[in-house]
């Protein structure tokens, strides 16, 4: 009995998936090597949480296919816990995707996460969950607040995690400048506050997306102990640090594409995987443009060579961008009744665009005396343009 694996693209959907009921909390338990500490954490949870919350909580475990055989060992316990579940991951890896897939399979209005070794004590949950209570969206437990530290760290580690933040800073001050430990992997959130917006698994500082993408505006902290780890070991390496540097610049890289976005009132990001997907398309076009017209192969005339090589590449596209480029928008409205409604829509539009298309290659090939192919690449550049914005309001409508 493991709970399945979410696939697709990492957002929070705004209701528990397959229409389960709701529960007040959902705390996501990462692990990977942890079966020495995953039954004392489960006992010390259970032990907080049901008094306060009875059976209105679950705790997913979120395993990815641990070589020591954590998933097993956590099955074992769901017969002894109910409000237990395992999620054994096969396909993916990693700290951050591990915690958001979690959140995609749970039915809590409010989403927690704690690290399974202990590290984390147990008791701050209740702290924490009384901020949320109380209003916050966010609510973080710290090392930098009141009643927080570091237990054994030496001066070498404490000045590599300053100086981790302090990077932090420069890169991205109004993320990082938001909370006293930015660092943190113990915090909860509201669903509402984070569902929606698709959210990147890069590193291991899943915190800077909740931040950085969900729609946070009160923040409240709990200062807590960092322990000492006691079983198994801490799977921080030099590419954490690397990691954790590339997610700073791309969350704030991600800022600037979204001002030019709005200036625009354009969707950068979506158009450049649409002109990705047309470059097939003009890929297959270009092909089979060839084979039907050019003297040396089957000589067709233009225009009947242009149509079926166009209508094949439209498929193609439609293929992929359904998938891809609006595989977002795509995934909202599943069916194939629906799927072959956009097909058709996708298909008329370009066809119109097809129209438009012959017409400028007509006038740059035979007014302008253009080159034949050149002619037909400058038709299909402008026609991207007019293929991309009707189809994004009227096929996949945004
Ligand atoms: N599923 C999964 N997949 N879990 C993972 C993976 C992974 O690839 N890597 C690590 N984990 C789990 C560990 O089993 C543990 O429960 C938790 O994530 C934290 O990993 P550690 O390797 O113990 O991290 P740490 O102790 O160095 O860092 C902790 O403290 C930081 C504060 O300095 C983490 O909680 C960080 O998130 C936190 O920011
Ligand atoms: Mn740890």
């Amino acid at each position: 009995t493991l709970i399945k694996t979410p696939h697709g693209s990492l957002t929070i959907p705004a209701c528990p998936p397959d229409n389960q009921t709701r529960v007040q909390f959902s705390l996501i338990i990462p692990t990977y090597n942890e079966s020495r500490n995953i039954k004392d954490l489960i006992v010390l949870l259970t032990r907080i949480l049901d008094p306060v919350l009875s059976n209105n909580y679950e705790l997913i475990i979120v395993d990815d296919n641990s070589p020591d055989r954590t998933w097993e060992v956590a099955q074992t316990l769901t017969q002894t816990y109910p409000q237990v579940q395992v999620m054994r991951r096969q396909n993916e890896k990693g700290l951050s995707s591990a915690v958001i897939r979690g959140w995609q399979a749970a039915r809590g209005d409010i989403l927690g996460v704690i690290d399974a070794d202990l590290q984390h004590p147990p008791e701050i949950l209740l702290k924490l969950l009384n901020k949320i209570q109380q209003g916050a969206d966010l609510a973080v437990a710290s090392r930098h607040v009141e009643g927080g530290g570091v237990s054994e760290w030496s001066i070498l580690r404490r000045f590599l995690s300053r100086g981790a933040q302090l990077l932090g800073l420069i890169i991205l001050p109004r993320v990082v400048g938001r909370v006293s430990d930015p660092m943190s992997g113990y915090f909860m959130v509201r669903r509402s506050s984070i569902a929606g917006p698709i959210l990147n698994p890069l590193g291991y500082k899943i915190l800077l997306e909740v931040i950085g993408r969900g729609n946070i505006e009160n923040i409240a902290e709990a200062g807590y102990v960092f322990q000492e780890r006691q079983e198994g070991e801490s799977k921080v390496t030099w590419k954490q640090y690397l990691e954790y540097i590339l997610h700073l610049l791309r969350l704030r890289s991600r800022g600037r594409i979204e001002k030019l976005t709005q200036r625009f009132n354009f969707p950068v990001g979506r158009f450049v995987r649409f002109g990705l997907v047309g470059l097939s398309g003009v890929f297959v076009d270009m092909s089979l443009f060839y084979l039907l017209s050019d003297p040396s192969a089957l000589g067709w005339g233009l225009t009947r060579s242009k149509i079926i090589a166009a209508e094949v590449a439209i498929i193609n596209n439609f293929l992929w961008n359904d998938r891809w480029t609006f595989g977002d928008l795509s995934s909202q409205q599943r069916g194939w009744g629906k799927r072959l409604k956009r097909l058709l829509k996708f298909n008329v539009i370009c066809l119109a665009g097809l129209v438009l298309n012959v017409l400028l290659l007509n006038l740059l090939f035979n007014v302008f005396g253009i080159n034949r192919y050149l002619a037909n690449f400058l038709a299909i550049g402008l026609v991207t343009l007019w293929n991309f914005w009707v189809n994004l309001k009227l096929s996949w409508r945004v």
